[in-house]
């Protein structure tokens, strides 16, 4: 695997046919499958749950399946139910759960890589107490709910921020970036230092998969 990965959101996927935009996004070269959960209370809008997610699982056993959890409130049964279910990756928001070093522990044991997603107005400061039990950090670069945003500048800076602060404390978890990531943000996007970019409209959305991520890498310095 490349330094730099690519996730595919399947939020802006094809629904009714899953299995054929999951197979084409393989076969293109995209790293990890992004699995989106919104609840309709942490995110104003409703997607998928664990039993969707163990049927993706259970149809592409070989795929590292990035889960972002948007859902509120995060408790260990929630959290039980998505590692059962096959995530690989599983990511959470600090403000939808009481004990966040604790779940991510929990998360850890589990031998699921744990990561904590930052909304475009939380600061990044929780980290410093919390690195050794993040595999990674998600930097929201919108406000989470939908796809096909547009950058939030303000955010990019909270990149280089989250960047520099584990430089400072020696450690290197994957910092990943969702929200607007296209042809035209990458680049500057990748500047920050950021190693795994969501991709979800710009290649779901894309009449040629391989054609967008081979375009994607290339604005992105892979
Ligand atoms: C937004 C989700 C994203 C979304 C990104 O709340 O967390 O993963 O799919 O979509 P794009 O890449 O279209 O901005
Ligand atoms: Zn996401």
């Amino acid at each position: 695997m490349s330094s730099k990965l690519f996730a595919g959101s399947i939020l802006s996927a094809d629904f009714l046919n899953l299995e054929h935009d999951v197979t084409e996004a393989l076969e293109a070269g995209i790293d990890l499958i992004h699995f989106d959960v919104m609840d309709f209370h942490f995110v104003p809008n409703m997607t998928f749950g664990p039993m969707f997610l163990k049927a993706l699982k259970q149809k592409f056993p070989q795929v590292l399946f990035d889960a972002h959890l948007m859902c509120d409130p995060i408790t260990d049964e929630v959290v039980d139910a998505y590692i059962k279910a096959g995530a690989d990756f599983l990511t959470f928001h600090p403000e939808a759960c009481h004990h966040t070093e604790r779940m991510l522990t929990r998360i850890k044991q589990a031998g699921v890589k744990a990561g904590l997603a930052l909304n475009p107005a939380t600061p990044p400061q929780l980290l410093r107490y919390l690195w050794d039990k993040l595999d990674m950090v998600l930097v929201m670069t919108v406000n989470p709910g939908f796809g096909g945003q547009t950058v939030l500048p303000a955010c990019l800076k909270k990149i280089q921020d989250v960047k520099r602060m584990a430089a400072e404390a020696n450690v290197r978890p994957y910092v990943e970036v969702d929200g607007g990531v296209n042809p035209m943000t990458i680049s500057q996007i990748a500047d920050t230092g950021a190693n795994v970019f969501v991709v979800g409209s710009a290649f779901f959305g894309a009449p040629d998969k391989k054609l967008a991520l081979s375009e994607l890498k290339q604005h992105a310095g892979v």
